[in-house]
């Protein structure tokens, strides 16, 4: 057995894999998913949803060539007794042009229902979505830094298996990374999962996409295909927003727009955080892509982590957030709840979950030794379920692709600080 000190020697010389106990598996490439060819120009395809207000849905799609916006659903196969149209909208990214991206908000619908959509002709395949219950149990599914490769097949196959009721993803989702025919793939790749639940999303720095003269507006692909409810939740930007779902306040911040004292987003998460009432929503989950605790040795000091931290962690500790999500570092870790870089009972659980099988493959190097404050790291990849069972209890998982089976590695029971007296929410 080496001393540690020779450990991290060696680590620190470049040998860590010779010394590390696993052998992680390696990166698989981005693949290009084609239009299937049942499909033509007009079929809908790349279809997701995701959660308006308390009782809403908006289904988002998109045709090669310009169609009418328009959803039927109701609550049987083929039986559609509603219908709405929505809007429909084009963009350009250098000598790109989109197909036309079509956008509509459908409901009231009721709470634990399937519903049964056409968003094309009656030629079109009928897809079908679940809603998530008005009130606990739910179940959460969660991955960041997805990309498209092989093993993010794996993660979504998993994901699938796992009755998940909202998929909530901190950031990094094709890795197209101005490559637009990369942001259709992927939505071709997620359609399955992403037509059947909503589909949570915040951005992360592969979403940016602008190029200094020749495409100086950052987000346009995302904020184009990926509309998010921010302005039901009082927010100006598609980049952060909040939504209720069965019990749960879920913040999505986002790390790649000012976070600052000053900054509108900052400004609009402390009225959003004053909004909460713990009586409806017991449960205060936050979301943001570059993690504000990490012991990887990737991603360490950067600004969008560091500065963000400095100028948030105070806000999100004083409103009792239960659990703080982030991706970027392509491995998972576990903390305890913390507050300025110690224990403390009434801080946030922090938990990195940027291991979604992109094609940059795994961070792997830890700094050593495991800070008291970090419970669990491993890189692999995998995802992460959330099972909120009742207002004080949750359940965490964590699953690794092991061999592309699923395999629960990690999992604590979470205790929500509003059961907490000692935390006086
Ligand atoms: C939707 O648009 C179509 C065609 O423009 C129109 O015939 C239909 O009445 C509209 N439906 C609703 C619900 O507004
Ligand atoms: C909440 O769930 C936990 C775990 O299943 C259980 O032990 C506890 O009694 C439940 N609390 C309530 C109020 O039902
Ligand atoms: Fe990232």
């Amino acid at each position: 057995m080496a001393s540690r000190p020779l450990l991290a020697a060696l680590a620190f010389a470049g040998f860590f894999c010779c010394v590390f106990p696993y052998d992680r598996p390696p990166a698989r490439p981005s693949r290009f998913v084609p239009l299937s060819e049942r499909l033509t120009s007009t079929s809908p395809q790349q279809v997701h949803i995701s959660l308006v207000g308390n009782d809403k849905m908006r289904i988002s799609w998109i045709t090669e060539d310009n169609t009418p916006t328009t959803v039927r659903y109701g609550t049987s196969p083929g039986e559609y007794d509603f219908s709405v149209n929505g809007s429909t909208s084009f963009y350009h990214y250098m000598m790109y042009q989109s197909g036309a991206l079509h956008d509509a908000v459908i409901g009231p619908l009721k709470p634990n229902t399937v519903y049964y959509y056409r968003c094309g002709s009656n030629s079109d395949p009928e897809l079908s979505f679940k809603t998530a219950p008005a009130q606990f149990p739910v179940h959460f599914a969660i991955a960041g830094d997805l990309g498209q490769t092989d093993w993010t097949t794996s993660t979504l196959a998993h994901i699938a298996k796992s009755n998940y009721d909202v998929l909530l993803l901190p950031g990094d989702l094709s890795y197209a990374d101005t490559e637009q025919q990369l942001w259709d793939s992927f939505g071709r790749l997620v359609e399955p999962l992403a037509s059947q639940r909503p589909w949570m999303v915040t951005q992360g720095n592969h979403e940016v996409e602008e190029i200094p003269v020749l495409h100086s507006h950052p987000f346009t692909a995302y904020n184009a295909r990926w509309i998010m409810p921010f302005e039901e939740s009082g927010s100006d930007s598609n980049l952060y927003y909040s939504f209720e779902v069965s019990g749960v306040h879920v913040i999505m911040l986002g790390s790649y727009t000012d976070f600052g004292a000053s900054s509108a987003q900052y400004n609009w998460l402390k009225v959003d955080l004053g909004k909460v009432d713990r009586k409806r929503t017991p449960w205060l989950v936050v979301l943001v892509h570059a993690p504000w605790y990490n012991s990887n040795t990737a991603h360490q000091g950067e600004y969008e982590s560091v500065d963000m931290k400095d100028a948030m962690e105070k806000l999100l500790y004083g409103a009792h957030v239960d659990v703080v999500f982030a991706g970027h570092v392509h491995a998972y870790e576990r903390f305890t709840r913390v507050y300025k870089e110690k224990a403390n009972n009434c801080g946030p659980v922090y938990i990195n979950i940027g291991d979604g099988g992109n094609r940059e493959g795994l961070a792997k190097e830890y700094i050593d030794p495991q800070p008291k404050i970090s419970a669990f790291r491993e890189a692999s990849f995998g995802h992460g379920e959330l099972q909120v069972v009742n207002g004080t209890h949750a359940l965490w998982s964590w699953h690794r692709n092991d061999d592309d089976e699923p395999v629960q590695a990690d999992s604590t029971w979470l205790r929500s600080l509003v059961s907490d007296p000692s935390c006086k929410v």
